[in-house]
């Protein structure tokens, strides 16, 4: 039985792992492990701990004929090809929970930010562009008593409409099902993708990256937005087409963006989205924060350990 971990963690996360077990990590914290190191260390593993950055396909299950487990340290997992690992009996794992409230909290930073020009804000100062007060100058859009609508409903869409609660904003969400528990829980109504694009003052979009979701929004559903409301997404980039929100931002439609998370990963710095006023961006860390990174990097160690005891695994996904 061995145990590979494709990145650094902190000792925290390590302090389970039993003294008999043989396993390995790959000692960079912030350098993803190379494709062909992951292959090699994948030889002989019983079970990986692995990063979004790691593609787990056919080739490196090929790799790895003793795997057992797919930890990986995120909620989403669509770097990994699930049937590939059902096919060959290989269990997957992710790190859901844990990280709810912390990136609910990211997506509202988001929102606020380009709602009311944060970083606009910061950029006019230091480049000595603060004038004389006038009657309009910086002027955002209310986020507050405003209709937030969140797209996937589930734990962490979930937590981002219930604290549009405390802002007293109408609550309404879109869903491939409806959810009666998340209605019951945060007052929310569901809205059919196109109702909830031009009913809602403010959009978060909080759903997994999956064949069905890829592409969700194009120009079509960002057409459909008020030119006031600010786009958020803490999800995937590719739920969104790229393209089309650079065009739609241009034109002022939405009026703002708040943005986590990109088709390319890291964004290039000369990314056309960078270059707009509109846009606020922060380098996917929707989960970054010290306790959450730590208990996400624990649970997904504390997985692999679970399989191979022999006990279920503690967070499965499917
Ligand atoms: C997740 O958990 O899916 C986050 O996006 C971290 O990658």
């Amino acid at each position: 039985m061995s145990l590979y971990i494709t990145r650094r963690l902190p000792d925290a996360a390590l302090r389970n792992i039993p003294a008999d077990l043989t396993w390995r990590m790959w000692p960079e914290a912030g350098v993803p492990i190379p494709r062909a190191e992951l292959l090699g260390a994948a030889a002989d593993a019983t079970a990986l701990v692995t990063l979004v950055s790691e593609r787990v396909d056919a080739d490196l299950l090929a790799a790895a004929p003793a795997l057992r487990v797919v930890a990986n340290m995120a909620v989403g997992v669509d770097n990994i090809d699930l049937a590939a690992c059902r096919a060959r009996g290989v269990l997957v794992t992710n790190t859901p929970d844990v990280l709810t409230e912390t990136t609910a909290d990211l997506a509202w930073a988001l929102l606020l930010a380009a709602a009311r020009r944060v970083v606009e804000g910061q950029k006019l100062i230091e480049a000595g562009g603060w004038g004389a007060w006038h009657p309009l100058f910086m002027t955002g859009q209310d986020v507050h008593s405003a209709t937030l609508g969140v797209i996937g409903a589930g734990r962490i869409g979930g937590a981002v409409l219930r604290r549009g609660a405390g802002f007293g904003m109408r609550l309404v969400y879109h869903n491939r099902r409806r959810s009666p528990e998340l209605e019951a829980a945060t007052g929310a109504a569901y809205r059919s993708l196109n109702e909830l694009m031009a009913e809602s003052d403010h959009i978060v979009v909080c759903a997994p990256l999956t064949a069905e979701t890829r592409g969700l929004i194009g120009a079509r559903e960002l057409a459909l937005m008020k030119p006031t409301a600010v786009f958020v997404n803490v999800a995937r980039g590719p739920v969104v087409d790229e393209d089309a929100l650079v065009a739609a931002l241009r034109v002022g439609r939405p009026w703002a963006a708040g943005l986590d998370v990109f088709v390319r990963e890291p964004i290039a710095p000369d990314h056309p989205l960078l270059g707009l006023p509109n846009v606020v961006a922060t380098p996917h860390v929707g989960s970054a924060s010290v306790q959450t990174r730590v208990a996400m990097a624990r649970l997904a160690v504390d997985n692999a350990l679970a399989v191979l005891r022999g006990d279920g695994p503690l967070t499965p996904v499917g």
